[in-house]
């Protein structure tokens, strides 16, 4: 096998290299925003974003136990899916560093049920708290889809192998 490659076929090296294989799988990149209980925007950049239901319409992602903002967004009741542009690569680093002014010089406007649209997104997705669900470490969150905004003006962000790319159509 070529030293570049990596395998593991056992419960302690899976462990071992679960992260890196997992890196290998490319996603979309969305900050999930809310207002908390005490009024106070909050977000966190996610990667596990993902469609559910088309009948009825329902979107969902996995946050970590570990949080700070996951029990504000689930006291918020509502949250908002910002589907990053291909130029939002700072603001994907700035909403996953924990304990940080996230919100300090970022325009946003409310969506349906006032979760903060972040000003540039490539799509917004408005949702309502339907379904919380312990698996593992994360807590999956279901959300009710409420109202939707997609300019089709920009470009998607893509995170690969701990890195944000472009898009390129081939
Ligand atoms: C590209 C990217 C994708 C991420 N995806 C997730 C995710 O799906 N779930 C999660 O819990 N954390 C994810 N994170 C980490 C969170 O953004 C980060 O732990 C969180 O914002 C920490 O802040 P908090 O304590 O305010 O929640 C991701 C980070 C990056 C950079």
């Amino acid at each position: 096998m070529d030293s570049n490659t990596i395998e593991a076929t056992a419960p302690d090296t899976v462990r071992e290299h679960f992260r890196e294989a997992l890196s290998h799988f490319g996603s979309g990149v969305v900050v999930i925003t809310a207002i908390d209980p005490t009024g106070e925007p909050v977000g966190m950049t996610v990667g596990s974003f993902t469609s559910i239901s088309l009948e009825p319409p329902l979107v969902g992602f996995f946050a970590a136990h570990t949080s700070t903002t996951l029990p504000r967004v689930l006291g918020g009741g509502t949250f908002c899916v910002n589907v990053l542009s291909e130029t939002q690569h700072d603001l994907a680093r700035a909403f996953a560093r924990s304990g940080t002014a996230k919100f300090a010089g970022v325009e946003w406007t409310p969506g349906v049920g006032g979760a903060p649209r972040l000003a540039g997104a490539h799509a917004w997705i408005d949702a309502t708290i339907d379904v919380r669900h312990t698996i593992g470490d994360h807590e999956l969150i279901v959300g009710a889809v409420d109202g939707l905004l997609v300019p089709r003006t920009s470009d998607p962000l893509v995170f690969h192998r701990s890195t944000f790319h472009g898009l390129r159509a081939r």
